[in-house]
């Protein structure tokens, strides 16, 4: 995926790899095939088989385990085929996986595994056999194509497992900001549980387990990567700050472009992300590389998320540029990144 000979559109700003920066990159990963201390591998990207590597990883080291790995659709990575098989057989793939991978999860641990509405009920039987299930979040996807005879699949799940009772949830980190229709006031005429702005009336409110706010990254977005199912760093800026601490760690073991990492980063928290596939990797290496010139994570005003990615809804350029979370997230469409549909 090195991107020599192929033309993109001007504005196209999908992140690509010169040859220089693919062997740059790819000189910081980490091979792991003996045990390995965690500092090794803290903030790192480990190149290999995911299941022979958590092997080799100390016990009980992560506080955040995102899991996307391929759903149960035939699709290529980079030249990697995963087949589609039937939801038992998926089923008996996961099993073969989960429950080794686990033993890398501190007891207070979250889990996060994501996948769509044909490998859902697989993920959810053995997310139970190993796991307490605490939720499934339903997250809307813009892209998809029309079908003719069927209802277009816009729509991805994640389940959201914990490994014990006690864990971490951050609810009010992650409190959505929406436009107020109904704009009560009380006896005095002060706004009810809304604020008056100057770009409009809000309200903060609590996310439920339907997210609709969120763009599948594309070729104007540039967090945008030629990975073929890359995660937007909004969806795990929101799984992040709900199920971590600052200094926490979060590992992904399907590393993909590297989005869990580069959000865990931006926002203050430890990363471990491995990867079967060199380019990916060295694609999250470039992401993460970007990350510390770049803090800012599109749709997320670091207090709240937007609706939509889009610019100046909530905010003042002014209030924008002051204003961090953790000391890190900042809105991203105000000073310069792309809208959601350019
Ligand atoms: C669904 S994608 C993850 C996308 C990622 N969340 C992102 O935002 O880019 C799954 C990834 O798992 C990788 N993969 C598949 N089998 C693997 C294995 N055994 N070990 C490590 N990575 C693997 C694939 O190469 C692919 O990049």
């Amino acid at each position: 995926m090195s991107d020599t000979g192929r033309q993109r559109a001007p504005r196209n700003r999908t992140l690509t790899l010169s040859e220089a920066e693919r062997n740059a990159c790819a000189a910081r990963l980490v091979r792991v095939s003996a045990p390995v201390n965690g500092a090794d591998v803290l903030d790192r990207t480990i190149h290999g088989d995911c299941l022979e590597v958590m092997a080799q990883l100390p016990a009980h080291m992560a506080d955040l385990l995102f899991l996307d790995p391929p759903y149960n659709i035939t699709k290529e990575f980079n030249g990697a085929r995963f087949a589609a098989r039937t939801v038992d057989e998926y089923e008996v793939w996961l099993e073969s996986w989960l429950p080794r991978l686990l033993r890398v999860a501190k007891p207070t641990a979250s889990v996060y595994i994501c996948g769509d509405w044909r490998s859902s009920t697989a993920i959810q039987r053995c997310a139970e056999r190993h796991l307490i299930v605490r939720n499934r979040i339903t997250w809307e996807r813009e892209k998809g194509r029309g079908a003719q005879a069927n209802w277009k699949s816009c729509s991805e799940d994640i389940w959201f497992c914990t490994v014990s009772e006690e864990y971490t949830f951050n609810a009010d980190d992650v409190k959505l900001k929406r436009r107020v229709i109904a704009p009560y006031r009380d006896d005095a005429g002060a706004p009810k549980d809304w604020e008056e702005t100057a770009c409009g009336r809000y309200r903060l409110t609590s996310p439920s387990n339907i997210w609709t706010d969120l763009t599948v990254p594309f070729w104007s977005m540039p967090e945008n990567t030629d990975h073929p199912t890359q995660k937007p760093e909004k969806l795990l800026a929101r799984v992040i700050l709900a199920s971590s601490n600052p200094g926490d760690v979060v590992l992904d073991p399907f590393l993909g472009s590297g989005t869990s990492s580069v959000v865990a980063k931006k926002l203050g928290r430890h990363y471990i992300g491995i990867e079967i596939d060199e380019t990916y990797c060295c694609l999250a290496e470039k992401r993460l590389e970007l990350a510390d010139e770049e803090t800012r994570i599109q749709g997320y005003d670091g207090e709240a998320f937007l609706e939509r990615n889009t610019s100046g809804e909530t905010r003042s350029r002014r209030d924008i540029a002051t204003r961090t979370a953790h000391g890190q997230g900042r809105l991203f469409a105000e000073a310069g990144g792309a809208t959601e549909r350019e």
